[in-house]
């Protein structure tokens, strides 16, 4: 007998969380010339194309100086080392955050301490920062300097973080990674604190085509620092007037980066597209959208959505072809290299650890292409209506 044959209609690709190659496949013409042109000019470190790219983002930022690096982890890291921060000083931050934030505390030598978020933005509880401002947890060294995560794509809560270091006299950083071109009350972050440092890994917002970072402050002084510290300590060749490290950005990434600079109110423009999209297909269903912060932009580096049943969406979000991630898996506090040695202030972090427990990201990012976002929408209906 002969039987029909059947014949299952190819399963669509798989939508990655990320997908850095398509940026470079939609961009390759101007990227390869941008290439070849520091390619051809014979200089590879701290040339031309750097300076015209620190030149170029100052100006987009609204900072008077911007200094190029090796990443963002090391931007903190230079800030913090121009700002003075080592041994026996403590700065406060959050456990919710990429693990380099706490990193860069601990490479200057300084103490951290690892505070609470709020459950809606995932961002530092300000009420939680002033208590320990105003009364230090017992043991730990004096805390002079505060790191603001603005995660995800929107500002922490700022202002009142601003304030409460104001009063204490101590610096506020902002680790800018997650946000380029996110404003709070019209401003850019980047330009509220005392500086702040930016990652350009290839996934973020303003990406480079391998590791590259650039921190940004209106404090000359300290801008002249950094640039020696990143390089030595030199402010003449060969010659260190301070103990430097060897962080800096290869004029490879600076000529990619000045492509994409002019390409990133756009591509902020089209993840907030997708973003509406993605708040629309979850109308109606047991999850909430990401809660957009008032008198903020959003530049959503990630779509984070919560569930308590979060490795099963995952699972069915997958089975439909959507890749999802989260960010992040295990709070700094709880990873082995940190377990039972950092600090943690007196709330503890319970609000942390629920959101390790619950969060999901969704794919967002520009070179997502309209039929890929229907897709995640229908797949979103499907599994979370
Ligand atoms: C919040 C945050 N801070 C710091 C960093 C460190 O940046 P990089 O990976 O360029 O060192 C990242 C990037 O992973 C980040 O997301």
């Amino acid at each position: 007998m002969n039987l029909p044959e059947t014949v299952s209609p190819p399963r669509p690709a798989m939508i990655p969380l990320a997908d850095p190659g398509a940026a470079y496949r939609a961009q390759r013409d101007v990227l390869d010339d941008a290439l070849g042109r520091a390619l051809d000019s014979g200089w590879y470190i701290l040339g031309g194309e750097g300076a015209a790219f620190e030149q170029e983002f100052s100006a987009w930022l609204g900072a008077p100086h911007a200094v190029g690096c090796a990443n963002g982890t090391d931007a903190l890291m230079l800030i913090l080392r121009g700002l003075g921060i080592g041994p026996g000083m403590t700065v406060a931050t959050v456990s919710h955050t990429a693990v380099a934030t706490v990193a860069a505390i601990e490479m200057v030598g300084a103490t951290p301490l690892l505070l609470d978020i709020d459950p809606d933005t995932y961002t530092m509880d300000p009420d939680e920062l002033v208590a320990v401002l105003d009364d230090p947890p017992p043991g730990l060294p004096p805390i002079r300097a505060v790191i603001a995560v603005h995660l995800y794509g929107q500002a922490c809560d700022l202002l009142p973080m601003l304030a409460a270091c104001e009063t204490a006299g101590i610096p506020l950083i902002e680790d800018c990674a997650q946000c380029h071109g996110a404003t709070l009350g019209g401003r850019k972050l980047g330009t509220l604190g005392h500086a702040a440092a930016f990652s350009l890994y290839p996934t973020k917002n303003l990406g480079a085509l391998g590791d590259a970072g650039i921190l940004a402050t209106r404090d000359t002084a300290l801008a002249e620092r950094i640039s020696a510290i990143r390089q030595y300590g030199w402010k003449s060749r060969y010659i260190s007037d301070m103990v430097g490290v060897n962080s800096r950005l290869d004029e490879l990434q600076a000529a990619v980066l000045r492509v994409r600079l002019p390409m990133l109110d756009g591509g902020n423009a089209r993840r907030n597209a997708i973003a509406t999209a993605y708040d629309d297909a979850l109308a109606g269903t047991a999850i909430t959208p990401p809660v957009r912060r008032e008198d903020a932009t959003h530049v959503f580096h990630q779509y984070v959505i919560r569930s308590p049943e979060r490795d099963e969406l995952a699972a069915l979000l997958k089975e439909q072809g959507v890749g999802t991630g989260i960010h992040y898996p295990v709070p700094v506090h709880l990873q082995p290299a940190y377990l039972d040695r950092v600090a943690l202030g007196p709330a503890g972090c319970a609000e942390t650890e629920a959101a390790a427990r619950e969060v999901l990201s969704l794919p967002v990012y520009p070179e997502l292409t309209d039929e890929q976002v229907v897709r995640v929408c229908e797949a979103l209906k499907l599994v979370a209506g």
